[in-house]
């Protein structure tokens, strides 16, 4: 098994601590009324959930990948619209901004992401450019000091109370995905203006909105990296980010998991619990394989992203992989339940709503093939396994 050391075992029991105790009780609610969970994003903060990744220096908490992957999945098993917005604060914004920002673009905005004082959100998606990421409508047209950015954005994860933009645009239409940049767009510039919230399946309580940008201003000094770089930025970030997701997916299969087998042995049918009648029985043992072998992946990208090494198949896997395991779980989940799982107070029917998301945001499990296949063909057969001390067998 992983190794875990004492400061992720403190992580993960913090993050359980708080999802069973602060966000158990008001899930239900918020999630059947589409509550956005300020106190609770507010106490996630506190606990230095917002910015894991980013050093002590910027204001965040300095820790690894895994320990973020711990976090997530605790916070998963109850609450994912409070596990989606951790996880675009987390891996998409402040590691992009980490990872490839300026100096002064990183002392003047990782604080107050990692703090909570500001949110961000990733906004790549469009009308007519989902899993075509490529196809980039939004304009970014370079007027030589600043930028002035057009367009519209949809499905944006935490649209109408993130604080902060990263927004790919096409600046360059003749080159293509090449002309592509990433600004960082605060959202109270003129020109920026947010839709309605959304009104969805699962992960009911987090503001997934459109964000529309009107000649918006933007100085130079705010694109991420060199001109042209912003696609290359969006899929390096994406590659991390769906490590973020796929611990959300195995959360949602493991929340489910604990709760079917908690239920199958207090629930009695023909003069025994239902976990000692086989067609139960044999639902468990493979909720409990397939739990497992997610978890392995998800924690293997985890680290070997923390060892510096390409993790971005390892990653595709584990969110493939998870978020079926989510998907088929939770509907097994409910079945198990029976007409319990089918009404809200047993928590399993919002997991099995809530695990969908897991196989379409952050790329599709059909992009995920096309990232594995791809890596494969080329040559990359094998993930490595990590080596070394953190993994003990
Ligand atoms: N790392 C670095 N570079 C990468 C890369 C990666 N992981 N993947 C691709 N690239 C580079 C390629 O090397 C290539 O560069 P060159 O042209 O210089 O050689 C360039 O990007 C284009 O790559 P492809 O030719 O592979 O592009 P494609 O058009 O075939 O598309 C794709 C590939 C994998 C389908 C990609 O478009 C993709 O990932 N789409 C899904 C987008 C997505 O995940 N959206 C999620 C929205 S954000 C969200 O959901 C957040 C939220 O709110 C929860």
């Amino acid at each position: 098994m992983f190794n875990l050391t004492e400061e992720q075992l403190a992580v993960q029991q913090a993050a359980r601590d708080f999802a069973q105790n602060e966000l158990k009780p008001g899930v239900i609610e918020r999630d059947s009324k589409g509550i956005y969970p300020h106190e609770q994003v507010k106490k996630m903060a506190e606990l230095g959930f917002l910015g894991m990744m980013v050093p002590p220096e910027y204001g965040g908490g300095g820790m690894d990948t895994l320990s973020y992957v711990l976090a997530m999945e605790e916070i998963s098993k109850i609450d994912n619209s409070c596990s989606v917005i951790m996880s675009v604060n987390n891996s998409l914004v402040c590691w992009g901004i980490l990872k490839y920002g300026t100096e002064e673009q990183k002392r003047k905005y990782l604080p107050r992401l990692a703090s909570g004082e500001w949110i961000g959100s990733f906004c790549l998606s469009e009308p007519e450019a989902g899993s075509d990421a490529t196809s980039q409508r939004t304009t970014a047209v370079d007027m030589g000091d600043h930028y002035l950015l057009s367009g519209t954005k949809n499905w944006i994860t935490n649209g109408a109370t993130s604080k902060l933009h990263l927004v790919m645009a096409q600046t360059d239409a003749d080159k293509g995905h090449h002309g592509i940049n990433c600004l960082i767009v605060e959202a109270d510039w003129p020109g920026v203006s947010i839709g309605a919230k959304e009104d969805k399946l699962g992960i009911r309580s987090s503001d997934t909105t459109s964000i529309m940008y009107s000649d918006v201003k933007v100085p130079k000094e705010n694109r991420i990296g060199e001109d042209g770089f912003g696609f290359r930025f969006a899929m390096e970030t994406l590659s991390g980010g769906r490590i973020g997701i796929a611990s959300q997916a195995l959360g949602i299969a493991a929340g489910a998991y604990e709760l079917s087998v908690a239920y199958s042995k207090e629930r009695s049918a023909f003069g025994k619990p239902i976990s000692q009648h086989q067609a139960i029985a044999f639902k468990i043992a493979d909720m409990a394989t397939e739990v497992e072998a997610a978890r392995l992946l998800v924690y293997r990208a985890a680290m070997l992203k923390d060892l510096g090494q390409d993790y971005t198949q390892a990653a595709a896997m584990a969110k493939l992989y998870a978020s079926g395991v989510a998907m088929r779980h939770t509907v097994e989940a409910v079945q198990i339940h029976g007409g319990y799982g089918f009404v809200k107070e047993y928590h399993v029917e919002r997991l099995m709503r809530d695990a969908k998301i897991t196989q379409i945001y952050e790329g599709t499990s059909e992009v995920q093939r096309i990232v594995i296949s791809r890596n494969v063909l080329k040559g990359d057969l094998y993930v490595p396994m990590p080596t070394g001390q953190e993994l003990a067998v």
